[in-house]
């Protein structure tokens, strides 16, 4: 899995298709000497042997570094930056010592998991600053069999205190190539817009500063020429983390790449006492010979079956209905009654009641924090709800919004501290709120046991976790001075604790993340929610794009996407109710209207749907993801493992789609259009389809007995 050569002094990750491998230098630093395919014995000799000639003499930008700090000839953007108790900020960390050992070991935080210690190895390179004797300790597991490498970074302080300024989890110095970036901004409501740019000689930041992502997703892919779905090398990057990240591009003028994954500096400082240990968040780095495609295939197997977890993790996933868009606010008990039996002619599975259950909630400006039942609203009660709903033989569930508060509510009057501040300074509310200060140990235990009492009383079988405005007036009096620049970090860490202990609390609970629509979609977040309400848009062919940018990096599976009323509420745009459908079925399937608003033929059209869906959930879920067409005209296909089923998802305007992922020497039936077709024939000259404007559907593939 992990070899070490002493004698060459270097690590080779040997995956079924890729390598990656480091060495130390005679300077003791650390190196990238080859990331890529696979590397055989005589490749890899020739590998090292050209590295031998260059890692030698002082360091410079033109050593391929793996962990660069700032100090010395090396003014690339650094890994990581440390200012000392002398106001010095260089460092000169060399190699220690390693061990390999097999498995992954533990962190606090969210992270991915082996189910066996077979299945990955790790290896810790521990390098020590003689100077300052502060120790980092890289980690670097390895799955083997799915390609896949986690990094990770640990700084112990020494005997004397410092600030820790930077700190990546991942540092990659790729050799001179023709690289283009493959990376996901957006905004609220148009989350994940693919964006494909050369990269150029320039420090590129790819960013979030507000504690949310709707802007950028943490994630960037790298392709050696211009990017392509089949062919050619593709690089990927992802921090398992969902508070401020930067992701760097640095573009060397011999056309060599720098890349740096990790927290973000911005507004970041970290305290250190002597002796006091700061962890960074994983990154996930994967590489493909197959091109974009490749790439996010491998990363989707691994985030559905080793970032997610839980008895969700490989169940079919409940077709929810969600009375958000139905009712908004305002709603009553009977209502949300009207709402279930509706869902169950729909053939939905679970009734989910979104914002408005708790407190005086009538719009969005009271209540967050106070998480009892409305009793205006629900007389009976939540729990009284969810047993005629449980009655009707369907699931239930709620809404929370754990990491808020509201100014006008109980527990804000009862505890102003709880909110996040600034000292001496004036809150910035937005949508009408605060945001509750999750460093706290005190809030976390008072939002767990509150939010325990509904999820036992009511029996609920889903929460919805939303978290719906930025992180901005980062202060807390609960910490001192010099802490106050570690307060986004500490938020995370705290939500991510809630997070946990409530998953550990109910294992069996389902909970669909949200923030304000897809701002918060990443494999930190997947760990505790294995499905993310992708976008607060709706619209059928904005939600192409979205679920098509989101693919890049996240298994469709983990995208929350519903069929919503027409026009669109937020578009005002009016679609096929078919190509509503079709859009969302190609995700993780669901029911945003209401159905007493449909006609009986609309009723009737749904519920084919939502029967259709149940039928081919499987192959969503669990199937190959390849993207055929792009947006707007777009096609993309999922395959099961054993190839023996596909479904291709087309949206017009579209003439004709070539397929992917078949077994070419087999035949496929594709009973729709009356075809049976070989499958290299599928691959090659496509199939014709001719789906006008707002036209789509999606077409199930067979495979015949050979
Ligand atoms: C934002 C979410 O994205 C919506 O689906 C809905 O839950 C609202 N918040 C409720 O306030």
């Amino acid at each position: 899995m992990i070899h070490h050569d002493p004698k060459c002094r270097s690590f080779h990750f040997k995956g079924a298709e890729s390598s990656y491998l480091i060495g130390v230098s005679e300077g003791l630093d650390i190196q990238l000497i080859h990331w890529g395919k696979a590397l055989d014995d005589a490749a890899l000799g020739e590998k090292i042997s050209a590295w031998m000639a260059v890692q030698a003499g002082p360091l410079s930008e033109s050593h391929p570094r793996e962990f660069s700090g700032f100090g010395g000839g090396d003014l690339r953007s650094p890994a990581f930056l440390l200012a000392h108790a002398d106001g010095s900020r260089a460092s000169q960390f060399q190699y220690q010592s390693h061990e390999i050992k097999p498995g992954k070991p533990g962190f606090p935080g969210p992270q991915s998991y082996v189910e066996n210690e077979t299945e990955a190895s790790t290896l810790r390179l521990a390098l020590k600053d003689p100077l300052t004797s502060q120790q980092l300790d890289l980690f670097y597991s390895f799955y083997p069999s799915r390609d896949i490498l986690t990094r990770r970074a640990v700084l112990t302080q020494g005997s004397s205190a410092g600030r820790l300024l930077r700190l990546m989890s991942a540092s990659v110095d790729l050799p001179a190539g023709d690289y283009f970036s493959t990376s996901l901004p957006g905004d609220w409501a148009r989350e994940r817009r693919l964006q494909q740019a050369p990269v150029q000689q320039a420090l590129l930041r790819l960013e979030s500063r507000r504690g949310q992502a709707h802007r950028m997703s943490p994630f960037v892919a790298v392709s050696d020429g211009g990017p392509d779905e089949k062919k050619g090398q593709a690089w990927g990057l992802s921090l398992a983390y969902s508070g401020n990240f930067v992701i760097e591009l640095e573009g060397q003028p011999d056309r060599r790449l720098r890349l740096n994954v990790g927290l973000n500096d911005f507004d970041f400082q970290w305290q250190m006492e002597a002796g006091e240990r700061f962890v960074s968040p994983e990154c996930v780095l994967a590489w493909s010979g197959q091109g974009l495609g490749g790439l996010s295939r491998r990363l989707h197997r691994f985030v559905r079956s080793r970032i997610c977890r839980g008895p969700w993790r490989d169940a079919p996933r409940p077709v929810l209905i969600n009375s958000w868009e139905a009712h908004y606010f305002d709603f009553k008990h009977a209502d949300i009654v009207k709402l279930a039996e509706g869902a169950r002619e729909l053939g939905a599975d679970l009734v989910v009641l979104d914002d408005g259950w708790f407190g005086r909630r009538d719009s969005d400006n009271s209540s967050l924090g106070d998480w009892v039942d409305d009793l205006r609203k629900l007389p009976k009660g939540v729990a009284g709800l969810s047993q005629e709903i449980h009655a009707m033989g369907l699931k239930f569930g709620l809404w929370f919004e754990p990491e808020m508060i509201s100014p006008d509510s109980e527990l804000y009057r009862a505890h102003p501290d709880w909110a996040l501040a600034v000292k001496g300074r004036a809150v910035v509310p937005s949508r009408n709120q605060y945001v509750i200060d999750m460093s706290r140990p005190e809030v976390r235990d008072h939002l767990i046991e509150l939010m325990s009492r509904t999820v036992e009383a009511a029996r609920l079988d889903y929460i919805k976790w939303d978290m719906n405005r930025p992180l901005w007036d980062a202060g807390s009096t609960a910490w001192p001075a010099e802490r106050q620049g570690e307060l986004c970090h500490r938020f995370m860490m705290g939500t991510y604790d809630l997070m946990e202990r409530l998953q550990k609390r109910f294992p069996a609970l389902l909970v669909e993340g949200c923030a304000g629509g897809g701002g918060r979609f990443d494999y930190g977040v997947l760990c505790y929610h294995p499905q993310i309400w992708a976008s607060d848009n709706t619209d059928a062919l904005d939600r192409i794009a979205i679920q098509w940018g989101s693919s890049y990096f996240l298994p469709p599976i983990t995208m929350g996407a519903h069929i919503s009323e027409s026009p669109n509420h937020f578009t005002r745009r009016a679609t096929p109710l078919s190509l509503r459908a079709h859009v969302a079925m190609g995700a993780n399937f669901g029911i945003e209207l209401a159905p007493a608003r449909l006609s009986a033929q609309e009723k009737a059209e749904v519920a084919a749907h939502v029967a259709h869906y149940k039928k081919i959930r499987h192959v969503v879920h669990e199937g190959e993801f390849y993207r055929l067409a792009r947006p707007p005209h777009a096609a993309w296909c999922f395959v099961s493992q054993d190839q023996k089923e596909a479904l291709l998802f087309a949206f017009g305007p579209l003439a004709s789609v070539t397929l992917d992922g078949l077994n070419g020497s087999w035949k496929y039936r594709v009973e729709a259009l009356n075809q049976t077709r070989a499958g290299a024939s599928l691959m090659q000259e496509g199939l014709k389809l001719g789906l006008g404007d707002m036209r789509s559907a999606v077409y199930s593939l067979e495979a015949e007995p050979v």
